[in-house]
């Protein structure tokens, strides 16, 4: 058994420590906003928060994310008010199968709560989620859209 904090809610469920986060958020917790692409941490469509920190899912264990904040896309807007990421991603019309867009967003909202007015450069470090749709030029005008929104 594990007790994990998700979106503001402690939930007990039953999975090994050794469990991968991602996992757990799908299987067992039921949020199946966040993805599974490659399994190996490579892709970034299972990323989350850990603490305010953007993590890939997959490879974590639910142990490690034991005692500490995760917070998944569900958990992203507060209030019924989207995440300016997230408005900023419909405005531009970012998405397109959306696949890997959970992870995207997640990955860009905390790269602008560490770095609210990124530039290009910044934005090719802290973002290396892949989208096979080939989304990038949108999500960089996005990022950018969503870092002057007030
Ligand atoms: S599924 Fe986790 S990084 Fe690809
Ligand atoms: S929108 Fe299809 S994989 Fe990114």
């Amino acid at each position: 058994m594990a007790n994990l904090s998700i979106n503001g809610k402690t939930l007990t469920i039953d999975v090994e420590p050794e469990t991968p986060l991602l996992w757990a958020i799908r299987e067992n917790v039921g949020l199946t906003g966040t993805k599974y692409g490659c399994g190996i941490a490579q892709c970034g469509s299972c990323t989350v928060h850990l603490d305010g920190v953007a993590v890939r899912s997959c490879g974590i264990t639910v142990g490690e994310a034991a005692g500490k904040q995760i917070t998944t896309i569900e958990g992203l807007a507060v209030g019924g008010t989207l995440h300016k990421v997230q408005q900023a991603w419909i405005d531009n019309d970012v998405p397109q199968c959306g696949y890997c867009q959970t992870g995207m967003i997640m990955a860009v909202a905390a790269l602008l709560k560490d770095k609210p007015r990124p530039s290009d450069a910044d934005i090719d470090e802290a973002i290396t989620n892949i989208c096979r749709c080939g989304t990038f030029q949108q999500v960089r005008e996005a990022i950018h859209a969503a870092a002057t929104a007030v």
